[in-house]
């Protein structure tokens, strides 16, 4: 079986779940459903991001320490996660232990390389986005770049790791592999920031401005900048480096462990992407570990031109439509009306576009093929050769695999829903209740109730990564065990399954009003 890393970011500690992050993690987790179903064994990594300025000022702010912070909304994303039905396979937290052990691991490789110096750092940073900018970045009103937050002048003693030394590689690789950061816009954002020379990287802090952190190996009087610490989850997580054996052994190099890594997607939002496509590829380089497979950067859910964001206020949230038309209808909009990659803004209007989809077309057509099989067939599928919309399903599921393969989820996911609205147009030609009444043609009746049924098995794969309660649902109404896996779609016969009926699967519901959330 081949085996899948994918990553989502880890998730700063200092801020309740929202569907920035949401978004993310549902698109890593519809990832790995896929991957799954289609046979792969798949390792889904997500967290939280617990050190650092940010941490450490919002618990001064609650007058918590930081660490009973970082359990309390370490505990906030676990129970959201829960609620969206995400299927991660490990939930790291930057304050284990372990983690902190190859954080030093990695720091002490790259100064054994010779590529760590100290300096003296001046500049402008904003905590909001934990990251240092340039004079120009920050331009006459001192705003962040990014979210337009504050920024303050610093003037310190740093460690620096040489990143500008990878300059070169970097960008080759990037030239040279250009599926290696998708989608291609993204890739040209990072190509262009190489084309301009690329500074050094600080990696550390004074310890009396950030404590909450973890210390250089070699000074402790010095705290690993939050971003060093957080890209390392990936590697911690997928057990390449081995921080408790000699040096020597721990992994790098020419003596790599068995382990998951390199990854084989990180998956992030476009406003992380410089520091996973440059920091990040930059610091492996350094410390002789391989690169990740591929890098995604999506778009961001705006409202009017800005990034929503609970820090700008302006959160309009469609997970509150949750208890209304349940978890998998929400997972749908967000997957189905956001092109990977894009920004997308919700409107109510849209949201009921995309779940009248799922009402009108897919839960239609469950109902119907249950009803029909229960009419004319006492519950019991009939064993035909089912050789109806054979050639639609074929093209169907080579267009789903295609544009799932790449990373063009929104295409995928409307390549099944089409499927579902062809077997919607079968149904209406055939006329099964006319079939129905003429005793000669119970075999046309008895093939397309089966072809039919065929259809809805083929549909609970396809539909299983983003709706995977629905499905198994849709699998259960048809009188399957479970939800099929791709590799078993040309196999499907049916015959001899009795079916059950239930309430709509996607009841009707009334449009929904602006919530808001956050603030
Ligand atoms: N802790 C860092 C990531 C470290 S990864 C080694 C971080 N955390 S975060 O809590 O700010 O969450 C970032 C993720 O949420 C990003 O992928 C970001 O793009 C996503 N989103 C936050 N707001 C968003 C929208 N409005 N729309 C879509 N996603 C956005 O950064």
């Amino acid at each position: 079986m081949s085996s899948f890393y994918l990553t989502s970011p880890i998730y700063y500690a200092s801020g309740e779940p929202h569907l920035g992050h949401a978004y993310t993690t549902i698109l890593a987790d519809v990832l790995a459903r896929y991957r799954r179903r289609a046979g792969e064994d798949v390792l889904f990594l997500t967290g939280t991001d617990e050190h650092g300025q940010k941490i450490q000022e919002a618990a001064a702010q609650q007058g918590i320490p930081p660490r009973e912070l970082c359990d309390l909304m370490a505990g906030r994303f676990r129970a959201a996660w829960e609620d969206l039905n995400i299927s991660h396979d490990r939930f790291i937290r930057t304050t284990e232990p372990g983690h902190a052990a190859v954080v030093s691991a990695i720091l002490e490789r790259l100064r054994d390389n010779g590529l760590i110096y100290e300096g003296e750092y001046a500049g402008w940073y904003s905590v909001g986005q934990e990251r240092y900018f340039t004079e120009k970045e920050v331009g006459p009103d001192r705003k962040d770049p990014v979210a337009g937050g504050p920024v303050e002048h610093i003037r310190e003693k740093n460690y620096f790791f040489r990143m500008s030394r990878f300059q070169e590689r970097l960008r080759k690789h990037v030239e040279d592999n250009p599926e290696w950061i998708v989608p291609a816009g993204r890739r040209n954002e990072i190509l262009g920031f190489l084309a301009r020379p690329l500074g050094d990287l600080s990696i550390s802090r004074p310890r009396s401005r950030i404590h909450w952190g973890i210390p250089l190996p070699w000074d402790p009087d010095q705290t690993t900048y939050v971003w060093v610490d957080a890209l390392i989850n990936y590697v911690t997580a997928s057990g390449a480096v081995d921080a408790g054996a000699p040096k020597g052994r721990q992994g790098f190099g020419d003596a790599p462990l068995p382990s998951r890594w390199p990854a084989d997607v990180h998956l992030m939002g476009k406003d992380i992407l410089t520091t996973h496509a440059v920091y990040w590829p930059a610091l492996l380089m350094g410390a002789d570990l391989p690169l990740p497979r591929k890098i995604l950067a999506h778009g961001w859910w705006v409202v009017g031109a800005t990034k929503m964001s609970k820090s700008l206020g302006n959160v309009v949230d469609p997970l509150g439509l949750r208890d209304r038309f349940g978890t998998d209808a929400v997972r749908w909009y967000l997957m189905r009306e956001m092109p990977t990659g894009q920004d997308a803004s919700y409107t109510p209007e849209r949201f009921m576009i995309r779940y009248e989809e799922l009402s009108n077309v897919l839960g239609n057509l469950v109902h119907r093929v249950v009803s029909m099989v229960k009419r004319y067939c006492g519950g019991t599928v009939p064993s035909a050769p089912g050789h109806g919309l054979r050639r639609e399903i074929g093209q169907a599921v080579d267009k789903y695999r295609d544009s799932m393969e790449g990373y063009r989820l929104h295409d995928g996911f409307a390549a099944a829903m089409e499927l579902a609205r062809t077997a919607n147009g079968f149904v209406e030609n055939r006329e099964p209740w006319t079939l129905a009444r003429d005793p000669q043609r119970e075999g046309e009746l008895e093939e397309t109730l089966s072809s039919l049924v065929r259809v809805l098995a083929v549909l609970a794969c396809l539909f299983e990564p983003v709706a995977p309660q629905k499905s198994q649902e849709l699998a259960r109404r048809i009188g399957l065990p479970r939800v099929p896996r791709l590799a078993e779609l040309a196999e499907i016969a049916p015959g001899g399954q009795v079916v059950s009926s239930g309430p709509p699967l996607f009841p009707r519901v009334e449009e929904p009003q602006p919530s808001r959330a956050g603030g």
